[in-house]
């Protein structure tokens, strides 16, 4: 019965839907009769010049006065870079009470990982594995940016990220499509929140497509993705984040196998619009339409506002190209008027959906209340406590306060506020970070002390003798290492990943101290860190833990929590194994530990060096792999088995497990359940992360706990480009990380 009254209830949508002139399909973005209306009959009273001027959208931050008249005039529909809410409300007032039909301007900024609190770059969060706490860090930011008249975030990046030389990898949350879904969706249900009050903020997922798979790493390249890459790895995070309501999405700048997303009919029309319904608002990236013509995609302006118009772009960001070419382009009949009619319709929606009519103007005395809030600061240590990971630790770690007396404090990133905050972080201060230098002198007054060894990450220096002497005399060295924030992020790929300068060689000479060496490196990548980790007892990577970043690592290393983190992307062993990632293909020779050059001698002949698919000098395994990360106890599993040998493609996996805290401390483990997919109509990859849990334990307690795993989660696009679950065998595994565990076998039938 129940289900005659939904069908009966969707079909009343679909008629109403499509009686407003939108598709009749459910609404991904949760549009309603009542907005459809508000929508039409505004668009009805629209001309021509004012429908094209909502689809432009300009960089205004500074001076009103530069846009104002192109406002009155209905020229703007969106502006970004302005977050000062004086002359955010200057720029409302104008769109509201002087142009001819009072159409609030769309206030957009990237918001990426914070507004004013700064919480860790998304690749630190995403090493949380904690889909709540980020969900938690993404509503702290839309509070504290909407209050400054902000209403959409470009963000969350859902790039999959598989070569760590792309500096935008800092942005992403790693390789991993699962995991990438599930940080996507968090992010977007914070940023929107459950009701359309004046803190919901606008997602934006993007870059839509596989940007992330620049050619060598080298940020704006080329991408070669198949359509089955793009449909089994690349597409189903944005899917997901559609699916979780996303407002708005962002074409990228790549072009793949030829075409660039912004001109990209296939997948924003196609795919975006067409299979998964979505009727969000769908923008260019800045300039990405412009850029269109340095691609050789298209001759001029004119040419690529065609191209981004008929590919589905409803908004251009910078380009200037609907604002001056689309008018003769429907006058001169190569551009249907309503095709404009549908993307203003997507925009009107948007700014319907956020009350922006209601309620245009923020309450500027309130504005500074949010910023910096103490649960927001709260929020942003527990975040950066979370996303640290733990990669080696030889027993140094945790720090017994009471057995330490004098602490060097040393490095160039022991207290550097800026660089601490990561990329993207445009309106984090440097004034509110809390540095590890400054958290550890408030914690322990007169017992540190800091001698920073180098003045930034690139500096080159001979000797350390300042610093050895420091730490003959102290009784532990903390060393903060790492990046400086301009180094990853946007246009910033690197060929070399070692630590830059001589952060390398003084944490050589503080080895040679003799004194115990705990290491920290807050980095926008995974670096390559190999030659590092003899010279140090522990190893802690916090990639750019932001705002708190300082007490959140000073509580790490004394214990006060204990770390949770797993890595979020491959940590290579040298550059030149990029791209490597753990769910990669079996291949016909599949690597198993072969031989390396350093394991035979110079006369050792053919027959002694593996053939399969490695490198003789480094191998093809990682120096960390994905999932990866230590605590101050240790966890076992043991007793797993499922519930059935074989299951129906809309049969539940469910897998049960015996987790035990073996250490002697509490601790939380981020459980980890993968699937291999042994025989497919294409090849599969070795693994995939199917799910995951953090559970925490106390020491020796053991818990059996049970995962289920739909099987309908195995589907996949297969050869006939169709996607859909194959029968066949399968494996299980679960464990602590990617490469581990022992799996259990299972059919699908
Ligand atoms: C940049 C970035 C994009 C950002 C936009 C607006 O070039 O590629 O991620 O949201 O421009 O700043």
């Amino acid at each position: 019965m129940k289900k005659t009254i939904r069908n009966l209830f969707l079909v009343v949508i679909a008629v109403a839907a499509a009686a407003c002139g939108r598709p009749s399909r459910p609404s991904t973005i949760g549009t309603t009769p009542e907005v459809e209306r508000r929508v039409d009959r505004l668009l009805a009273q629209m001309t021509l010049a004012e429908k094209i001027g909502q689809m432009n959208q300009v960089s205004a931050g500074g001076a009103v006065s530069n846009y104002a008249e192109s406002v009155r005039s209905g020229q703007v529909g969106s502006i970004l870079n302005e977050v000062d809410p004086v002359r955010i409300n200057e720029f409302q007032r104008i769109a509201v009470e002087e142009s001819r039909l009072g159409i609030p301007l769309l206030v957009g900024r990237d918001v990426i990982h914070g507004f004013h609190t700064v919480f860790p770059i998304p690749l630190g969060l995403a090493a949380s594995f904690d889909p709540a706490l980020v969900e938690e860090g993404a509503r702290i930011a839309a509070l504290e940016a909407t209050a400054q008249g902000v209403r959409w975030t470009f963000s969350p990046m859902l790039d999959i990220a598989r070569d760590p030389r792309w500096g935008r990898i800092a942005e992403g949350s790693g390789e991993d499509t699962w995991l990438d879904a599930r940080m996507g969706e968090a992010m977007v249900r914070g940023y929107q929140g459950t009701q359309w009050d004046t803190t919901a903020m606008a997602a934006c997922i993007k870059h839509f497509v596989g940007y992330g798979a620049a050619e060598g790493g080298r940020d704006y390249n080329s991408t070669f993705l198949t359509e089955r890459q793009l449909r089994n790895i690349y597409l189903p995070p944005f899917e997901a984040a559609v699916k979780a309501g996303a407002l708005t999405l962002m074409t990228s700048f790549n072009d793949n196998d030829g075409v660039p997303s912004t001109g990209n009919k296939f997948v924003v029309k196609d795919i975006l619009r067409g299979e998964w319904g979505f009727d969000g608002l769908v923008v260019t990236d800045w300039n990405s339409m412009g850029e269109m013509i340095s691609h050789g995609y298209g001759a001029d302006r004119r040419e690529v506002a065609l191209q981004a118009v008929r590919a589905g772009v409803d908004m251009d960001m910078m380009t200037f190209g609907f604002i001056s070419h689309l008018e003769e382009l429907v006058h001169s009949g190569a551009v249907r008027e309503a095709d404009i009619d549908a993307a203003v319709r997507n925009i009107l929606r948007v700014k319907v959906l956020l009350g922006l009519f209601e309620h245009p103007y923020v309450d500027v005395a309130a504005a500074g209340a949010v910023q910096y809030a103490p649960e927001h600061l709260d929020a942003a240590r527990r975040t950066a406590e979370e996303s640290a990971v733990l990669l080696k630790n030889d027993g140094v770690l945790p720090l017994d306060a009471s057995r330490v007396r004098t602490i060097l404090v040393t490095g160039p990133l022991a207290d550097a506020p800026h660089d601490q905050l990561g990329t993207w972080a445009f309106d984090g201060q440097k004034e509110h970070t809390v540095t590890p230098l400054a958290a550890l002198r408030e914690r322990f007054p007169g017992r540190v002390v800091y001698v920073p060894g180098l003045e930034n990450s690139r500096q080159k220096r001979e000797r350390f003798d300042d610093v050895v002497a420091a730490a003959r005399r102290a009784d532990v060295v903390l060393a903060f290492l790492g990046e400086e924030a301009i180094l990853s992020g946007e246009a910033h790929s690197l060929a070399d990943l070692n630590l830059k300068g001589s952060q390398s060689e003084l944490l050589a000479a503080l080895k040679a101290a003799g004194k115990p060496v705990v290491a920290t490196v807050m980095a926008g990548r995974p670096l390559t860190i190999e030659r590092d980790l003899p010279n140090c007892g522990a190893l802690l990577y916090a990639f750019h833990p932001g705002t708190m970043g300082g007490p959140a690592l000073a509580n790490l290393i004394f214990g006060d929590v204990v770390p949770s983190g797993k890595t979020p992307v491959s940590f290579l062993r040298t550059v030149g194994q990029a791209p490597l990632y753990y769910n990669h293909n079996m291949t016909g020779r599949p690597y198993q530990g072969e031989m390396l050059l350093d394991d035979i001698g110079p006369e050792a002949g053919q027959t002694s060096l593996g053939n399969t698919s490695y490198y003789l000098d480094y191998g093809a395994y990682p120096l960390f792999p994905f999932g990866y990360g230590l605590s101050y106890t240790s966890f076992a599993y043991s007793d797993l088995a499922l519930d059935k040998a074989s299951y129906a493609r809309d049969g539940v996996v469910r897998a049960s497990f015996t987790l035990s805290n073996t250490g002697s401390r509490e601790g939380t483990e981020v459980v980890q359940a993968y699937v291999r997919d042994l025989v497919g109509s294409i090849t599969r990859p070795v693994k995939e992360l199917k799910h995951f849990e953090r559970v925490s334990l106390k020491p020796g307690e053991s818990r059996q706990l049970t995962v289920e795993i739909p099987v309908a989660d195995l589907a996949f696009w297969g050869a006939d480009g169709t996607k859909k679950v194959e029968p066949g065998d399968f494996q299980l595994w679960i464990a602590g990380d990617s490469a581990s565990g022992e799996p259990v076998s299972f059919r699908v039938e």
